[in-house]
């Protein structure tokens, strides 16, 4: 099979059972996407597939032949944090790194399921546009623990990052018309 992964194509050989996860950390060396509970309780392996957040101790890597996987890694462009990983750095949103590259995958794909209107479970009117209120965000970013219960300070950097993506999206729109 062949997978692009934070932008780096690899082609490899894997029995037809090796999750995702394993095959980023074991075959492919990346360790920053991380394996808390293997079962798709935690999030901590969460990553960008094809755009979208999936678990990926839940995902067989066979079944995801030729896709683009972005881990928490891949997520810089050009030397710059991504502005959700400023915003988590910003609002002090973790404390020891072990769930943080999951939350923050977890947090785009958030942010951009918000911007195509996809509904939560809390998601009062489906036909509105989505706004990330602090309720939108703790629903949509209940897959992901913390031990440590940054949860507070994650809910407050993943609601400045979706107001600064808006923003940001805005005035690109504007410079466009
Ligand atoms: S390691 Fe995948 S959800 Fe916990
Ligand atoms: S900051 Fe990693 S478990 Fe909370």
């Amino acid at each position: 099979m062949s997978i692009t992964v934070d932008g780096e194509r690899h082609t490899l050989d894997v029995d037809p059972r090796t999750s995702l996860l394993d095959a980023l950390r074991e075959r492919l060396g990346v360790t920053t996407t991380k394996k808390g509970c293997d079962h798709g309780q935690c999030g901590a392996c969460t990553v960008l597939l094809d755009g979208r957040r999936v678990l990926s101790c839940l995902t067989l890597a066979v079944a995801k032949d030729g896709s683009d996987v972005v881990t928490a890694n891949g997520l810089a462009t050009d030397g710059d944090l991504h502005p959700v990983t400023e915003a988590f750095l910003a609002n002090d949103a973790y404390q020891c790194g072990y769930c943080t590259p999951g939350q923050i995958c977890s947090a785009v794909g958030a942010i951009d399921e918000a911007r195509r209107g996809v509904p939560s479970a809390v998601t009062a009117d489906l036909t509105a546009d989505v706004t990330l209120d602090r309720t939108e965000i703790a629903e949509r970013m209940s897959g992901n623990l913390c031990r440590c219960a940054a949860y507070v300070n994650i809910v407050t950097a993943v609601e400045e990052a979706a107001r600064d993506d808006a923003a940001r999206r805005s005035s690109t729109l504007e410079t466009q018309r």
